[in-house]
């Protein structure tokens, strides 16, 4: 075992995952990178970290998959012997956009199913690692990230499966804060607005007009680093003490206007 930390981030060959890996790996952390399919992206992400000067592994599994996550807590286990932080980012919106009165259960399954159950019991699976850690190195700390939305309190009747989902991620940030803060594990929230990633390419231009337009206080896109910042500050422990805690990393959008 290293005297680096290490984090696992889940999704981040590409994206908000990759920026937070990215910036943990330029920070001194030691990155194992989940990915479901895309290999060459990981890797791509890996070679940026490498450049850096930074120790990242890349792990494929899909998050909504028991078996895979095991395989993903071990891998973790045997490329660094610790885990400091667990960034829960892997997340999809529905393949196909269709209204609350016509969406499918198969969409609802699918989303929910990466989005919600996903990081539920992965970060039930690394929380009890880290309790195991917290007994023999009570000098470290521990924290975990849940990538949430503005989705999880804004409808979109087009979409609604997403914004359960990252409803129920606020609940779940809520739960685990509570339940792990005597093992002094921080649990944080943070929430992204409108990011320019390769999830929100198809809709970039209704985004730039409505951005334009006023739709947020702070006029632009946001970056993946956007995020990766606000981790950033978590991982270094800027927060350490708060906990249950939404950081918007939004440009504004949460501010009710008049
Ligand atoms: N882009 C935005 O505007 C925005 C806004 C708010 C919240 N978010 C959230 O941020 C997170 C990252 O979004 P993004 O925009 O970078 O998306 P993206 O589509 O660019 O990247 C998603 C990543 O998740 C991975 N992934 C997808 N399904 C997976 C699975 N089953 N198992 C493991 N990995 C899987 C992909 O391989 C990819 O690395 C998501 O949770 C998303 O809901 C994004």
């Amino acid at each position: 075992m290293t005297d680096r930390p290490a984090a696992i981030i889940t999704g981040a060959s590409r994206g908000i995952g990759r920026a937070i890996a990215i910036s943990l790996g330029a920070g001194g952390w030691d990155v194992v990178v989940n990915y479901r399919s895309d290999e060459a992206s990981a890797k791509g992400t890996q070679r940026q970290i490498e450049d850096l000067g930074g120790a990242c592994r890349i792990f494929r599994a899909d998050i909504s998959v028991a078996g895979d996550r095991r395989r993903l807590v071990d891998f973790a286990k045997d490329s660094f012997a610790r885990c400091d932080m667990l960034v829960n980012n892997a997340g999809v919106a529905p393949t196909n956009r269709a209204d609350l009165l016509e969406a499918t259960e198969e969409s609802f399954d699918r989303v929910m199913g990466i989005n919600l159950k996903g990081p539920y019991f992965l970060t039930q699976l690394v929380a009890n690692w880290m309790i195991e850690q917290v007994k023999t190195a009570c000098d470290r700390k521990f924290r975990i990230v849940n990538i949430g939305s503005i989705s999880g309190y804004t409808s979109s009747p087009g979409r609604g499966e997403y914004c359960v989902s990252k409803a129920a991620m606020t609940m779940m940030t809520r739960l685990y804060a509570d339940r792990l803060a005597e093992f002094g594990i921080g649990v944080f929230e943070i929430r992204p607005g409108i990011i320019e990633t390769d999830m929100t390419a198809a809709v970039k231009e209704k985004y730039d007009k409505l951005i334009a337009d006023g739709l947020t206080p702070i006029k632009r896109w946001g970056r993946g680093e956007d995020v990766a910042q606000a981790t950033l500050a978590i991982a270094e422990g800027r927060l350490d003490f708060s906990t249950g805690q939404i950081i918007d990393v939004d440009g504004g959008f949460h501010l009710r206007r008049l």
